[in-house]
Formats: C-alpha cells, structure tokens, sequence
C-alpha cells in the first residue's frame, strides 16, 4: 500500500490549526467570555492553556510522529507501538469511537451553517422579529418533533444541504491526506481568515449604530474585554471555580484534544520533522481565532445592537442561540447585513469543514491498518456507518437530545479520557525523558526544562482535579436523566453499539498485527 504523507511543513500545520479552529472558536469561546467576563475568563484559558493545552498537544504530536514512523495511524496502534502492551491499543479504541461519534453529530452543524450562508447569499435572510428567526432556526433543526427533518422528503432544503456537507467531508477524505486534507486547508485557512477580517472591520467600524446609551462599539467590547466588573476585585474576579471548570474545557475543545485528531495527523510527518515549533504555531493559531477575532465581533456586535439586556447567560451560553438566532437579528439591522451574514456564516461553514474532516481521518486510518485495506474502501465502509449515525443523530431532534447527549458524554467526558490516557503513556509508559527525546528531535525551538515537570505531574494532577469537579457539577444531572428519558437511553445505548464495535475490531487488529511480527 502506498504511504501516505503531508507534501509539506506548512500543510500539517494548516490542517492541525484547520481542525482546532471551528465553530468552538466563533461561537463557543465569545459565549463563554462573555458570561464570566474579562479576567475572569481570559486568566484561567491562559493558565489553561499553559498547564495542560500546550503540553498535551505537545504530546499527542510526539507520540504520532513517533507511532507513524512505526507504521501506525489510530491512537490503538500507536499506543501499542509505543508501550509494546495489548491492553493499550483496546483502550485506545476510545480514541476512534471519539471522533466517529463527534462527526455523526457535528456535520448536521455544519449543514445549519450552509443553510444560513445560502440564504444570506440569496438575500433573503429577512426574517424581521426576533420570533422569526427563532421559529426558522426551529424548524431547520426539527426541535419540536422526533422526524422533523425528514418530513419534507429527500428534497427538502435540510436534507440536501446535509447531503452536500457529508459530500464535501467524503470527497475530502477520499483524496487523502496532501491530495485532498492539505490542499483544501491551504486555501481554506487563508480564506476563512479573510472573512473575519472583513466581520471585524464592519463591526468595528459602526461606532453607535441604534444611538442608544452604552451600545456603542466601546460599549460592546468592554463587554468581553473590561478586565473587572463593577464590584469585583482581581481577586473575586479569579475565585469562581465554574470560570475555571468552563475555560479548561474550552482549551480541550478548541485545540481539538483527546479526539484522536493530532495523533493521526502527525503520524503522517516525517521522522524528523520539527513538531514543537509547529505545535505551537497551530495552537497560537487557534488562539488567535478566538481571543482576538471572535471575541472582538460576535459579542460585541450583538451589544451593539441588541443591547446589554440580550446578554443573559441563556442566551450566551448556547452557540445556537448566538450563532443561529442573536446574530441574524444583529444582520438584519446592519448595513448591508446580508452580505456580512454571508461571510460570517461562510466562515462558519469553512470552519466546521476544515474541523470534520479532521475527525474522519482517525477512523479512516483505524480501518486501513486494522484490516489491511486500502484508503477507499475504509471510506466506503465509514461513509456507511456515519450516515446511519447521522440518521439516528438527526432523527431524534425533539429537544436535540439525542445531539446533547453524545455531545456531553463524547465531546466532554470522553475527550479527558482519551488525553488522561495519552499522557499518562507518554510520561509515565514511554517514559518522560524517552518522551521529551522525541519530542525535542528536530526541534526548531527549545522546550524548556520544566516542561518535564509539567508534563510528568502537573498537567495529569490538573486535568484530574478538573475532571473530578466537571463530574461532580454535571453527572447528578446527566444521571437523572439517563432514568428518566428514552431517547437519552436510546443514545447511550447507541454509543455504547458503537464503543464495542471500535473494541472488537481492535481485537481482532491487534491479532493481526501479533501475527503479522507488527
Ligand atoms: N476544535 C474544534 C472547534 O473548536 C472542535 C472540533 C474539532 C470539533 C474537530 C469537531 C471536530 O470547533
């Protein structure tokens, strides 16, 4: 089988930051920021990110450079190739039911994203109230009924847009990884960056569009930026635990840890290929997405014109409901809004675009080395199963539970998982020093000397605390819920189907690999 590779430096870094860059950073982070504001958000990221983002990363791409160079793709063979332990690869399956779950779910976003930027494209986004586009963005997801988006037949708006989002992500991943991942994040990545800027420069250029008191420009970017909120000193602002809980899992979400993604990507580099430099500018990257573009548009922009009133924790607290039901409004008063609701939801859509495919690679790579098989068919067998998966995502809408519940149990508690495990091998299996060895070959920077100490024990010692508070704050909840609601067992019982298929196959991979002296 010929070996696949990224044609150059700059394409892993653009796919890397392709991936860590969606809809979590222009819709999520805002949110977030703005709820806890200033201080009390922005110190505990930056901490975050220091103390467990940039070293996990940093590990996932030393462990893929090293488990490539070994002839392994998916986080079960590259965790066996690096412990030399069976028992590795079958918890490492994890980190291919991670990824399969999360695109299952995650191109239905995207399909919403491609719905709004036709529309806008089209001119006619002019819903007027707030009401109308609550109910269109309603009736797009099908929240009130289980079978909503398919109550319109194979020609419905919803279903084609779907359609041509998994279109776009299979065709991708057909072509491969230089032919099809790199050359699309290459002009991609520059284009969504354009688009933001030409957001940004709208935004914040409108000085006081509704001439009402503190909804000017200033007015909207205190809300995210103003370092204290009247009452607060530096020292209450940085006592609330939840800021800290929220902004941990923001980091992990947005540098698309624990998905299996940077292990798989990175094992297609070359043996010597600089990983910590590119590392960082990836994640720098990814920074840079969120801190400085989205935060000085999307909530601004929506103090501007729908005033501090709007600023509820509901409504920032769900990406929905900026994204799909504030900022159409924010268009819909704006200048030539329906040009901007274009770019902005274009954005969105590249975005989320560059984010999936990044998700189907794991499996992809999983099935080739699992089975033996070429890159076609493991696309053919994965397209299957994810349009079954989407189907059942898509069917139960009534409240997006279905949707909620693998996103909470997947993208949350799962993503700790899967990094806990990765670091844990690579500082205490593969061994720190062995670790850092790897991880300073062909370095184009220097790693400090204490990272060895931040890898080894701070960065477990802090995603443990994490995980134990994020459980005890949400699992009473999510509990009570698995009793009590159907479609919420049905998903469980989805994802478990799913978790013991990824197992099997390992097993029988793993037999394989043993016969074939892998
Ligand atoms: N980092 C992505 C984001 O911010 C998260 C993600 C990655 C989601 C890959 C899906 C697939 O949105």
């Amino acid at each position: 089988m010929k070996k696949e590779s990224w044609s150059s430096q700059l394409g892993v870094i653009l796919a890397v930051t392709g991936s860590a860059v969606g809809l979590g950073n222009f819709l999520r982070f805002p949110g977030q920021a703005a709820i806890y504001g200033g201080v009390s958000f922005m110190i505990p990221y930056f901490v975050s990110f220091l103390l467990i983002g940039l070293p996990l990363a940093w590990t996932e791409w030393a462990l893929g450079r090293y488990g490539g160079h070994r002839g392994f793709h998916s986080v079960p063979g590259i965790l066996r190739s690096v412990t030399g332990k069976r028992w590795t690869a079958y918890v490492g399956s994890l980190g291919i039911m991670v990824p399969m779950l999360i695109f299952m779910y995650y191109v239905l976003l995207e399909s919403w994203c491609l719905v709004y930027a036709v529309k806008y494209l089209h001119g006619s986004m002019h819903l007027g109230d707030s009401g109308h586009f609550q109910a269109f963005f309603a009736n797009l997801i099908g929240i009130d009924s289980n079978g909503a988006i398919f109550s319109g037949g194979l020609f419905d708006g919803r279903i084609v847009a779907f359609f041509i989002c998994f279109l776009v992500n299979y065709y991708l991943i057909y072509r491969g990884i230089s032919r099809g991942i790199e050359a699309f994040c290459k002009w991609a990545m520059p284009l969504l960056i354009l688009f933001s800027f030409i957001i940004l420069a709208r935004v914040l250029t409108l000085g006081n569009p509704t001439g009402l008191e503190g909804q000017s420009v200033q007015d909207g970017l205190a809300y995210v930026w103003n370092p204290i909120r009247p009452g607060q000193t530096v020292w209450t602002a940085l006592a609330n635990p939840e800021a800290w809980l929220a902004a941990a899992g923001h980091v992990f979400f947005s540098l698309s840890l624990g998905m299996g993604i940077i292990i798989t990507y990175t094992s297609y580099m070359k043996n010597d290929d600089d990983i910590a430099l590119s590392c960082l500018t990836a994640a720098a990257g990814n920074g840079f997405c969120e801190v400085v573009l989205a935060s000085m548009m999307v909530v601004p922009a929506a103090v501007m014109f729908l005033g501090p009133q709007f600023m509820t924790v509901e409504n920032l607290g769900s990406s929905f409901t900026i994204g799909f039901q504030a900022l159409p409004q924010v268009f819909d008063r704006m200048p030539l809004g329906q040009m901007f609701g274009f770019f902005f939801f274009a954005l969105l859509f590249l975005a989320a675009i560059t984010s999936s495919v990044s998700i189907l690679q794991p499996p992809i790579a999983f099935l080739e080395e699992s089975f033996g098989i070429g890159r076609h068919r493991s696309v053919a067998i994965l397209g299957v199963i994810s349009l079954l998966g989407a189907s059942f995502i898509g069917y139960f809408s009534k409240g997006l539970t279905a949707l909620d519940t693998v996103d909470f149990w997947i993208a949350n508690f799962f993503l700790f998982i899967v990094a806990g495990m990765q670091v844990f091998v690579f500082a205490w299996v593969m061994g720190i020093d062995k670790g850092l060895e790897e991880l300073r070959r062909g370095a184009h920077i220097r790693i400090p000397g204490a990272m060895k100490i931040l890898i080894k024990y701070v960065a477990p010692i802090y995603l443990t605390v994490v995980f134990t508070a994020w459980v005890w704050k949400n699992l009473p909840d999510r509990w009570h819920q698995i009793c009590s609601d159907g479609t919420v067992q049905l998903s469980i019982g989805f994802i478990l189907l799913i978790a013991l298929c990824c197992l099997a196959v390992t097993v029988y991979a793993v037999k394989r690999w043993e016969n074939n002296n892998r």
